[in-house]
């Protein structure tokens, strides 16, 4: 590992403390994960699509191009799911070879694997079965939230990119506004759960879209996102903000 770290460590960032509801431990906050996933993952592409949000297959690739994807490039791609960035880095870079999918979900890897030939990895983002400076771009899609400390992984990211690759890490937050909160909270809460549950052909799914709710809620703040890709060493650390809720967090090894 050849980040460059300050001398004091910052406390760790713990990932969505919505806690006592689901889980009492890291062991059981990192299990839980795992079977949600795994459970769903048949439903995950459907219910995806049916919210919406704009955040579909267009602006995946959008975000993408955005931070700096381009043809040719060595993607690697963190908490891939069932492959909805991959597939959009597989058309920018335009071979399907050059882009991996690491997920620690057999279930939803299953599920990428039936649509796109690329390179999988069983893995979790903290360690990243890779060799250093492997990739010339690493993309994250909406798993910040499933983070226990984001420098952990941050470095790790940092250690499989090559000098001056890109990094891409794409969230929801909350709006800035109580209102815009208010707004997204009650379309999270209620709208998600119901059609997950009109949908869903697992017992899990609303679970799994209720949860996800919680964890956006609980997520560390932008602030503390952008401070630590600073921390671990990575350079032009910037937020871009589409909608008022999609963060494209980017920066550069
Ligand atoms: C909401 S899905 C996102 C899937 C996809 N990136 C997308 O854009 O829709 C979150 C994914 O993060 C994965 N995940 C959870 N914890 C992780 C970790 N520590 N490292 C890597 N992936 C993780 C889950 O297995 C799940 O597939």
């Amino acid at each position: 590992m050849n980040a460059p770290r300050t001398p004091e460590k910052a406390p760790p960032l713990t990932a969505p403390p919505a806690g006592g509801a689901y889980w009492r431990s890291e062991e059981e906050r990192i299990a839980l994960t795992r079977r949600l996933f795994d459970d769903t993952a048949v439903d995950y592409d459907r219910i995806e699509k049916f919210i919406g949000f704009g955040s579909g297959s267009w602006y995946r690739r959008q975000a993408l191009l955005r931070a700096g994807l381009k043809e040719g490039m060595r993607v690697l791609d963190v908490a891939a799911g069932t492959g909805l960035v991959t597939r959009e880095a597989v058309r920018v870079v335009g071979n399907p070879a050059l882009v991996w999918a690491l997920d620690p979900s057999p279930g939803m890897l299953a599920e990428a694997r039936r649509i796109l030939a690329v390179p999988t990895l069983l893995a979790l983002g903290e360690a990243i079965p890779c060799r250093d400076g492997q990739f010339d771009f690493l993309a994250m899609g909406y798993a910040l939230r499933h983070l226990a400390d984001l420098e952990v992984v941050f470095a790790e990211f940092r250690r499989v990119l090559t000098p001056g690759g890109r990094l891409c890490l794409l969230e929801i937050t909350k709006p800035a506004s109580r209102i815009g909160t208010a707004l997204l909270k009650a379309y999270m809460r209620n709208f998600v759960p119901l059609a997950a549950r009109l949908l869903a052909r697992r017992r899990d799914t609303p679970l799994l879209w209720r949860y996800y709710w919680d964890t956006i809620a609980a997520c560390v703040p932008p602030d503390a996102v952008l401070d630590a890709l600073r921390r671990v060493g990575f350079a032009e650390v910037s937020r871009y903000v589409e909608l008022g809720i999609f963060s494209e967090y980017t920066a550069t090894r």
